[in-house]
C-alpha cells in the first residue's frame, strides 16, 4: 500500500544554507545547485528572497538565480515574503515563488515581523502577483506540530492558515516541523484533519531532525498517502528564527530509506552523494546524516 514514487523536494540551498555559520561564495553555492540538477531532483529551492539584513547568508540571491544553469524539466524555487521579494525574484526569473507563515502567532511575528493577520494581506499580494506572471506558487506552513515559543499548537489553528493560504490559490501547502517535535502518532492525527479537507496531492511534509524523529514521521505520512516530501542534502539546516532547530531530514537518508522501501525517486545516489561531499567541505563540517557518516564503512 505504499506509493509506487515520491516527490522528493531539495530544499537545502535554501532551508540549509539559511543556517549555516560559514559564509558559502556565490560562486559554490551556484557549483552546488548545478550539480543537484543533474542527481535527478525534479525540484529545487534554491535561495530566498527575504530582507538580506535578516538572512544574511543567502543575500546573493539575484546572483545565485541568475547564474546556475536551469535544466528543463526541473522547478527552481525560492522564498518570498513580499512584493519586494517578488520583484527581485521575477528579475532572477525564478520558476516559482514559496510564500510562507506560521500557525502560531509568536513564531510568525518573530519570523516575518507580522501578526497572523496582518500577513494575509501581504501574501495575498504576492500570491496574486506571482500567478499573474505566469509562475506557480507553494505555501508553507511552520510550526505545525509546536512552537519554540509557545509549545503545542492546536490542528484547528494550522486549519486556519490552510483554509487561506489555499483560498489565496497556492498550488501544494508544506506542513513545517520547524523544530523537529513531531511524532508519527501526531502527524497521523494532524493529517486526518487535514485530509478531510484538502486531497493528499495538494500537501507536503517538512521535516526537521531536531530529535530524531523525522524519518519515522515521513513513515507515517506515506501511510496517510502523502507523497511530496522536502528534505535537505546532507541534513543541512534550520530555522534561525526558531532557537533549537536544526538540519532538515537529510535527502540522502531519506532517498536510502525509499529506494530501499521499493518506492522510486528518481534520484541518482551516487551523484547526490557527491554534491553532499562538495557542500560538506565548503561550509566545514561534517554533515548529520547516517548516510555520509557510514559513507566508506558499509
Ligand atoms: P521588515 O523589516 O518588517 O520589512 O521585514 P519592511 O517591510 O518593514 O522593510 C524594511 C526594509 O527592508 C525596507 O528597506 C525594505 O525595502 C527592505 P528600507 O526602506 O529600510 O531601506 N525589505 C527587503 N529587501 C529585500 N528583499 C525583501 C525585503 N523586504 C523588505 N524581500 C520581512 C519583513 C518578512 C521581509 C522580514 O521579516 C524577513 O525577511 N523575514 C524572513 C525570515 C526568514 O527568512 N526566516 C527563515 C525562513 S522560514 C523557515 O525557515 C521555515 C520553513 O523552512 C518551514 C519550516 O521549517 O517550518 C519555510
Ligand atoms: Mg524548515
Amino acid at each position: 500500500k505504499f506509493p509506487e514514487k515520491v516527490t522528493v523536494k531539495e530544499v537545502g540551498p535554501r532551508d540549509g544554507l539559511q543556517n549555516e555559520q560559514a559564509v558559502i561564495a556565490t560562486g559554490d553555492k551556484i557549483t552546488w545547485i548545478n550539480q543537484l540538477s543533474l542527481t535527478g531532483l525534479k525540484y529545487i529551492e534554491i535561495t530566498s528572497f527575504v530582507n538580506p539584513k535578516w538572512i544574511p547568508a543567502l543575500a546573493d540571491a539575484v546572483e545565485v538565480a541568475k547564474g546556475i544553469e536551469r535544466v528543463p524539466g526541473i522547478t527552481y524555487t525560492a522564498l518570498v515574503p513580499n512584493l519586494r521579494g517578488l520583484e527581485r525574484a521575477l528579475e532572477a526569473n525564478i520558476d516559482e515563488a514559496a510564500v510562507f507563515m506560521s500557525a502560531s502567532e509568536t513564531h510568525n511575528l518573530k519570523n516575518i515581523n507580522k501578526s497572523i493577520e496582518d500577513t494575509y494581506p501581504v501574501l495575498q499580494e504576492v500570491v496574486q502577483e506571482t500567478i499573474n506572471a505566469g509562475k506557480s506558487v507553494r505555501g508553507y506552513v511552520s510550526t505545525v506540530f509546536g512552537c519554540p515559543y509557545e509549545g503545542p499548537v492546536s490542528v484547528e489553528a494550522v486549519v486556519r492558515v490552510a483554509d487561506r493560504l489555499f483560498e489565496m490559490g497556492i498550488g501544494e501547502l508544506s506542513l513545517g516541523d520547524t523544530i523537529g517535535v513531531a511524532n508519527p502518532r501526531q502527524v497521523t492525527e494532524v493529517l486526518k484533519v487535514l485530509l478531510k479537507r484538502f486531497p493528499a496531492e495538494k500537501l507536503a511534509m517538512h521535516f526537521h531532525d531536531t530529535r530524531g524523529t523525522a524519518m519515522a514521521n515521513v513513515l507515517a505520512s506515506l501511510d496517510m498517502g502523502i507523497t511530496v516530501f522536502d528534505a535537505s542534502l546532507g541534513g543541512l539546516g534550520g530555522c534561525p528564527y526558531a532557537p533549537g532547530a536544526s538540519g532538515n531530514l537529510a535527502t540522502d537518508d531519506l532517498l536510502y530509506m525509499l529506494e530501499g522501501m521499493g518506492i522510486h525517486t528518481g534520484i541518482d545516489r551516487d551523484k547526490l552523494i557527491a554534491a553532499a561531499l562538495f557542500i560538506q567541505e565548503k561550509v566545514g563540517r561534517q554533515l548529520p546524516s547516517h548516510s555520509l557518516q557510514t559513507l566508506g564503512s558499509c
